[in-house]
């Protein structure tokens, strides 16, 4: 038994994979985190050592105390998770007052976690509270046209949902709590993270202006899914709009009808 036999590294070497080859995560961009569950940080007991020093995280994140959390590397690219784990990214484990990291596993030679860490463990600490421990990931991604939008559509969360809704019919059941936009902000460390964050106590995903998105979800499989979905749906917009914009739509009252039948609960916010 390796560390690399076990289920949940299994399942984010193939996440990373899948997200490389969507065209979503050029040299270093993006970032993904997973918090491990119980029984999972008792089989990698045997592999990880709880020696070095502690890092601050920049903002504090109480109700993560004593977690253990698999992220990708600072400056790493998401194509060669796949290729070598340890090298390319880590566990590390928060400490007992939710204000510092370490690493216990991978991040070799001196590597580091994302940039984004403190972004990423600020939107885990608000999802584990709001959905009571249900949410394990967290994803950054440079979607192309979810970014392309960003240029052209005013930066409203409520445009951007309905916009995104109307281009697939089953997005405002993939995303029903709609979608939150940070104005462009300079990347990694506490301010963009507490932005994000507030945006996370809503909405399952976030585009930061100009750069990419933020998605959470309970599992690598679903929280991929979200971020495929939306920015399928961006692609469609981007055609749609190239064809000069639509000429017929999903109303407000279809939206209805399909919240009712998919027994979703569909923001009157969102619909007029
Ligand atoms: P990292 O290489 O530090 O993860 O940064 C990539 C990125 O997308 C920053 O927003
Ligand atoms: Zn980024």
């Amino acid at each position: 038994m390796t560390m690399e036999d076990i289920k949940f590294v299994q399942n984010f070497k193939k996440t990373t994979n899948d997200a490389w080859l969507k065209g979503w995560h050029e040299r270093n961009g993006g970032n993904i985190s997973y918090r491990l569950t119980e029984d999972e940080v008792v089989a990698v007991k045997e592999f990880i050592s709880e020696d070095s020093k502690y890092t601050p995280i920049g903002v504090t994140v109480k109700n993560l105390a004593n977690e253990y959390f698999l992220v990708t590397g600072s400056g790493k690219f998401i194509r060669n998770m796949t290729v070598c784990l340890e090298e390319n990214a880590g566990i590390i484990k928060i400490d007992e007052k939710g204000e510092n990291y370490k690493i216990v596993w991978g991040l070799i030679n001196g590597a580091k976690p994302t940039s984004e860490i403190t972004s990423h463990l600020m939107s885990h600490s608000i999802k584990k509270e709001k959905t009571k421990g249900a949410y394990r990931v967290i994803m950054h991604s440079h979607t192309t046209n979810t970014i392309a939008l960003t240029f052209v559509l005013p930066l409203d969360g409520k445009v951007f949902t309905r916009q995104l809704w109307e281009m697939a019919t089953e997005c405002p059941v993939v995303f029903p709590s709609g979608i939150g936009i940070v104005p462009w902000m300079v990347p990694g460390g506490a301010a963009i993270a507490n932005e994000t964050g507030k945006l996370m106590n809503k909405h399952d995903v976030v585009i930061w202006a100009h750069h990419g998105m933020f998605c959470a979800g309970e599992s690598l499989d679903l929280t991929f899914g979200l971020m495929d979905t939306v920015e399928k749906s961006a692609e469609i917009l981007v055609k749609v709009l190239a064809m000069g914009g639509k000429k017929q739509t999903i109303s407000s009252q279809n939206f209805r009808d399909l919240g009712k039948a998919f027994n979703v609960h569909i923001s009157e916010d969102y619909l007029d």
